[in-house]
């Protein structure tokens, strides 16, 4: 997939996901295979107020194509932290428009801009302006299931310089929950030009076949897919390629790559924000490992490096003494 002079190769993407999706788990997804990633959203009024915690979520040292995402929904601040983020040198920019949190979309960002596509094609065509880097959009099915118009906001988003699309086969008003809709993402992939990057469900390399199959959208992201899970890249690599008998990763290598993944947050946040934040993450990679729930509640304690040590030795004595 070419989006504008960015080749993007492979065949998945990491979701943006805030809280979540930093630059630590950007770099282990792309070492285990995303061919792509997108940062957690950063506001743009927060770079136009010089928030320096929101320029920190616009480093990154992935190995492949990264961009950063902003929410706003004023084009001219959008304009602004789109020309900022340029000292962060991203290959793309990509803009928010399908959060459903009501932090965001209460305040007119995220998914609420779908509600005005005009303003959409607006906001899209400041960023154009403003940078030189490829501008991507974001989108939900639409707000509600009385407003679904993806189509008419991904045509207004496409004519006014939009490079290429995500969509994800949800309304506003579903959050995360029932099924993403594949059939509206192949509705919007059927009326673009522009890539259409689809999104929502996918889970293993099967779904991501089946998204291909049944959407024809040029690539697929994955969110929730990857929580704990980061192989699932490879494992999607090797499904297509067609020349590796995919193995799942060995408890060993699970622990290994969970505790680099740690190790990389301190790197770049510090040992105290950097083991916390990892809290959550070290649930979703022991999900399935005997005695799991015991140690998840033990993972929500961890405050070093030392602690996060301590409880992967612990892991191991359980694996032990159950096998
Ligand atoms: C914890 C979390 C944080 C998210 N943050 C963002 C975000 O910052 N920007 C965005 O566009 N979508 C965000 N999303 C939505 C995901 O990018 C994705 O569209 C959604 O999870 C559906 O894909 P999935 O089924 O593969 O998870 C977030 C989702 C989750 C679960």
């Amino acid at each position: 997939m070419k989006i504008g002079n960015v080749e993007v190769t492979g065949y998945a993407a990491l979701a943006p996901m805030a809280g979540v999706a930093d630059r630590a788990f950007r770099r282990i997804c792309a070492d285990f295979g995303a061919s792509y990633v997108v940062s957690e959203m950063v506001s743009a009024k927060g770079i136009s107020y010089n928030s320096e915690k929101s320029a920190k979520l616009m480093e990154s040292d992935s190995r492949c194509p990264s961009a950063v995402q902003l929410f706003g929904d004023d084009p001219e601040t959008i304009a602004y932290a789109a020309e900022f983020a340029k000292r962060y040198n991203p290959d793309i920019i990509d803009i928010n428009m399908g959060c459903p949190a009501p932090k965001i979309s209460g305040n007119g960002s995220g998914c609420a801009l779908m509600k005005n596509p005009r303003l959409c094609g607006k906001i899209v065509k400041a960023a154009k302006r403003a940078t030189n880097i490829p501008v991507t959009v974001k989108i939900r099915k639409g707000w509600d299931s009385e407003n679904i118009n993806a189509v008419e906001v991904a045509k207004y988003c496409e004519e006014n310089g939009a490079d290429a699309l995500t969509i994800h086969g949800r309304t506003r008003d579903q959050f995360y929950s029932g099924k993403a809709d594949w059939d509206i993402i192949a509705q919007v992939k059927q009326q673009l030009s522009i890539p259409v990057i689809g999104n929502g469900d996918i889970t293993d390399a099967e779904s991501a076949a089946a998204m291909y199959e049944h959407t024809n959208c040029d690539y697929v992201m994955i969110g929730r897919g990857a929580l704990g899970n980061p192989w699932i890249f490879r494992q999607i690599n090797a499904y297509f390629s067609r020349d590796t008998f995919i193995v799942p990763p060995s408890i060993d290598e699970r622990l290994s790559v969970m505790y680099k993944h740690i190790k990389l947050a301190c790197e770049y946040k510090g040992e105290r924000i950097g083991v916390q934040e990892s809290r959550k993450h070290i649930g979703w990679y022991l999900k399935g490992f005997h005695g799991a729930a015991a140690l998840r509640n033990e993972a929500g304690k961890v405050s070093t490096l030392d602690d996060v040590e301590g409880l992967i030795y612990k892991v191991r004595l359980e694996i032990l003494n159950h096998s």
